[in-house]
């Protein structure tokens, strides 16, 4: 369905695929967009709506992608923009919508807008890019810190300021107080729309302004990946006002489309209300990622206090969005889960049975773990010097493991993959195609599940009393019960017919049910 009220993102499940770790189709040791054309059918015999590719821009790779020096083309690595326009056909044919990644809160400093900008104070470009001078004792000109933790200022010789970096100095911010930047960025959406990309995953969606007076970021007691890290609150160097105002724009250019072009964005903040407020009045974002859900804990009541938060917090009519695992925070099987099979098994129920869009990351169909890279291996500037090996982000870049082979058949025999293969004999696609009591099965039976009962709208979700260490929900018309248990413990209350569930046993029957530990079970519950 595509009409306003039924977007087909309602109900729908996503997939992020991380283009240089899917398939490599020209043998380089990089994934790229003939790769994923090859295995579209993958995607479609699982069950998925749509695909988010992680950015395919041009770039210098010193962030992989989102370093952009060419908005409106493609990698050289990646493919070409022909490649892209088949891709998006390929997938087209087979029902899935093709989502590109945005990154409107910085360029590269290989950008000809930066290259221009630094250049001279008079250049055309000077102010796409947040230029200060020095404080009054000397020195950066405020507190702002970078994501690696060092001061997000960089003194530019030849022009004699410093310009702002959120993120790697190679990453220069762009500066949203400029009307040009504003139709810059009107041209390039409508350039990727008028190509039939379905919309734009939009990278730091919560950046774009920075405060006009670049006042000092007020002290944290407690770093904290969702309020802040490096003693530091972001309140004046991200988190702006203003930048609602730029979503309200976007949407208005993205609802002339048939059907309206999708924009999700990356909001990465901690409090329900903040998140609440990129939906707008239902003309800013129709996807706002949903970070505290990512970071609670694996339990009955971390999970289901975030999801009642989340839903009570939302305007009405807004689609949450779930997902679990990406490129930056990790596996869920790993950080959920221990990997820990059963644990995995049930947080894919989980995300697939919430209500609103559901955002998988490539491999947890098969419950793909986070990958150990030796050091020497690393190839993430922004964590490699890092500060604890939990926060390296290769750890969740790794090759798709689609087969046994020592290339995980991602890529020709022979061929060193950019980053290491994982535990392919344990966990591949071909392997677990052949087993159907495998994680792959379920989750493609979960999408089908999802597809029949809660396609096509924001179903109604209640959550129902249930017995300790257990987590029961209505939605829709079906009943979830989870336990996050190490012991069996009966069902509170009965359910109806079992549907389906998370043990590779039968599961248990509905009336009198008990689960075993960490069991997930769905069943369809007759309107009362
Ligand atoms: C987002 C991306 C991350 C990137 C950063 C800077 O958080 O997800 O991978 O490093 O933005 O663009």
């Amino acid at each position: 369905m595509t009409d306003a009220r039924h977007p087909w993102w309602h109900g729908a499940v996503l997939y992020q695929l991380y283009v240089r770790s899917w398939r490599d189709a020209d043998g380089d040791g990089y994934g790229d967009l003939r790769g994923i054309i090859t295995r579209l059918d993958h995607l479609s015999w699982l069950g998925v709506d749509g695909i988010w590719l992680s950015p395919t821009m041009p770039s210098r790779d010193e962030d992989w992608g989102y370093d952009v020096s060419d908005y409106t083309g493609v990698h050289p690595e990646l493919g070409t923009l022909e490649d892209l326009d088949t891709l998006i056909a390929e997938a087209a044919k087979r029902n899935l919508r093709v989502l590109l990644d945005l990154v409107p809160n910085h360029s590269s400093s290989a950008h000809p807008w930066f290259v221009d900008a630094s250049s001279s104070r008079d250049s055309e470009h000077r102010d796409y890019y947040v230029w200060a001078d020095p404080a009054p004792g000397g020195g950066p000109p405020n507190n702002w810190l970078d994501a690696t933790g060092q001061s997000a200022w960089q003194w530019d010789d030849r022009t004699g300021q410093y310009y702002l970096h959120n993120f790697l100095e190679s990453q220069p911010d762009l500066n949203w107080w400029l009307p040009a930047v504003h139709e810059e960025f009107r041209r390039i959406l409508a350039f990727w729309f008028d190509r039939g990309v379905a919309g734009f995953r939009i990278d730091v969606a919560h950046g774009l302004y920075k405060d006009a007076e670049l006042r000092d970021n007020p002290p944290l007691a407690e770093d904290n990946p969702l309020a802040g890290r490096f003693g530091l609150r972001p309140v004046y160097n991200a988190n702006r006002p203003e930048t609602h105002a730029v979503f309200r724009d976007w949407r208005e250019i993205a609802g002339r489309y048939v059907p309206p072009r999708l924009l999700l964005g990356e909001t990465w903040v901690a409090e329900f209300a903040r998140l609440a407020q990129f939906y707008g009045d239902n003309d800013e974002l129709q996807l706002a990622f949903n970070f505290p859900f990512v970071f609670a804990g694996f339990g009955a009541p971390q999970l289901s206090g975030v999801v009642a938060q989340t839903l009570a917090s939302m305007p009405a009519g807004a689609c949450p969005v779930w997902m679990a695992s990406n490129h930056d925070v990790g596996r869920f099987p790993s950080r959920w889960g221990g990997d820990d099979g059963r644990k995995t098994r049930l947080g894919l129920l989980i995300l697939a049975t919430l209500p609103g869009t559901t955002v998988l990351y490539y491999g947890d169909e098969i419950g793909m773990s986070d990958v150990d890279v030796p050091a020497d291996l690393q190839r993430d500037r922004m964590t490699r010097s890092g500060h604890s090996p939990r926060f390296n982000r290769d750890r969740a870049r790794t090759p798709m493991q689609w087969d046994s082979s020592r290339s995980g058949g991602f890529t020709a025999d022979g061929v060193t993959p950019w980053l290491p293969v994982g535990d392919g004999a344990r966990c591949n696609v071909e392997d677990q195609c052949l087993d159907k009591a495998s994680v792959l099965w379920l989750c493609r039976s979960l999408l089908a599940l999802r597809h029949a009962e809660l396609g096509g709208r924001v179903a109604r979700y209640e959550q129902l009393p249930a017995a300790d260490g257990q987590w029961a929900y209505r939605v829709g018309d079906l009943t979830v019960v989870a336990s996050f248990s190490d012991q069996p413990a009966g069902i509170a209350a009965p359910i109806g017919e079992v549907l389906l569930g998370t043990s590779a046993a039968d599961p248990p029957a509905g009336d009198s049910a008990v689960l075993r530990p960490w069991e997930g079970i769905v069943a369809r519950t007759p309107a009362p």
